[in-house]
């Protein structure tokens, strides 16, 4: 039958932001920006659980973060400018300092009392900008691990949003059993067990994969993780002598949905057979032709999950098999960062008496 309907019918998968969100906004400390987007004397605004964040650079390159709404009369910052280390306010061209005190007013007059701005909490580490957040407004008390990189060259860059929760880019990282079917990898095997320790989390993984140009070799991958939205994945091709390191950074900006950013780096071993000077020529020259395409294809392995998070519910209590990798002691290890009185799941009691360190 040939149906025709004169406007789209409503039908597939419904975006996981069209339902009522099973975890709440976490706490801990969010990407907002790539360090290269905030160049010095722009001003950007970017979305942080429900609220916009100003963002802007001081001359000596300081990255400074404030809430949106200037005190005077509400204009939003975020449509102001920078002048030497002062963020003008676009209203009245009010000026706040880099402390956030008013230091004067566009008519000249004393800045009115108790009209200083709150400077958010702010970190610039691994290429990128990150703003603190924590529901009863509490002060950071953990701090990023500036995250190793490779090569000399500038990170390449992605970023996508979509509907969906930041929890499960994290939780990605320790779902062994989703590499192979749906990642395509060879057959994998846990190299080293997971460990849960504090704010962080590692687990090594052994595997194969097809590289373009070069062919299939063994992978290993080391996948690491700090707070509730950011991951470190490690890949070695020995075989060919490359290594990549990419970072994720997953942010939620509505009730349902977030924002992913991805800063990936890569390195080709000088071979050690030849002269330094043709070795390091060779090794450079394989780094620039295979960054593109490393990073094309990271970017496509990332994409793989995307229908799924922006589909997919939380399902609690999950069921899981043999064969899954550490979900359980993860998702126990993640209650850490949301607020107990709003976590609407919980944790099967087999689950709950893994304490820390567990394999998978
Ligand atoms: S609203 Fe900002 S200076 Fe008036
Ligand atoms: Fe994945």
């Amino acid at each position: 039958m040939n149906l025709r309907y004169t406007r789209p019918l409503t039908e597939g998968p419904s975006p996981a932001d069209a339902h009522e969100p099973s975890l709440p906004y976490p706490d801990g400390w969010f990407a907002v920006a790539f360090s290269s987007e905030l160049v010095p004397g722009t001003v950007l605004t970017r979305p942080l659980q429900g609220e916009d964040v100003v963002l802007y650079r001081l001359r000596d390159g300081t990255v400074r973060a404030v809430r949106p709404y200037c005190p005077h009369l509400g204009a939003h910052l975020g449509l102001g400018s920078v002048e030497g280390d002062d963020l003008i306010c676009p209203f009245h061209r009010f000026a706040f300092g880099p402390d956030g005190s008013c230091v004067r007013t566009g008519y000249g007059t004393p800045p009115p009392p108790s009209s200083d701005l709150t400077p958010l909490p702010v970190r610039e580490v691994n290429d990128a900008v990150f703003v603190w957040r924590h529901h009863d407004g509490r002060a950071p008390d953990w701090e990023l691990p500036d995250w190793h990189t490779l090569g000399s060259r500038a990170p390449r860059l992605a970023a996508w949003e979509m509907a969906g929760h930041s929890q499960d880019v994290v939780e990605n990282a320790v779902d062994l059993g989703h590499f192979t079917p749906l990642h395509g990898w060879g057959e994998s095997e846990v190299a080293e067990p997971a460990t849960f320790d504090g704010r962080s989390f590692r687990v090594s993984v052994r595997s194969r994969e097809r590289v373009p140009l070069l062919g299939e070799s063994p992978l290993e991958v080391t996948l690491e993780g700090c707070g509730i939205s950011r991951v470190h994945v490690c890949t070695a091709l020995p075989r060919f002598g490359v290594r990549t390191c990419a970072m994720y950074a997953a942010t939620m900006i509505r009730p349902a949905a977030f924002q992913l950013r991805q800063a990936s780096w890569l390195d080709v071993a000088e071979p050690g057979s030849l002269p330094e000077p043709v070795a390091r020529w060779l090794s450079r020259s394989a780094a620039r032709l295979l960054a593109g395409l490393m990073f094309r294809g990271n970017c496509e392995f990332v994409a793989q999950d995307f229908p799924v998070w922006a589909t997919k519910r939380y399902q609690s209590p999950p069921r899981l098999a043999r064969g899954d990798g550490p979900i359980g002691p993860f998702r126990h290890w993640a209650r850490q960062f949301y607020p107990a009185d709003r976590l609407r799941t919980h944790v099967p009691a087999s689950v709950r008496s893994t304490e820390g360190s567990r394999a998978t």
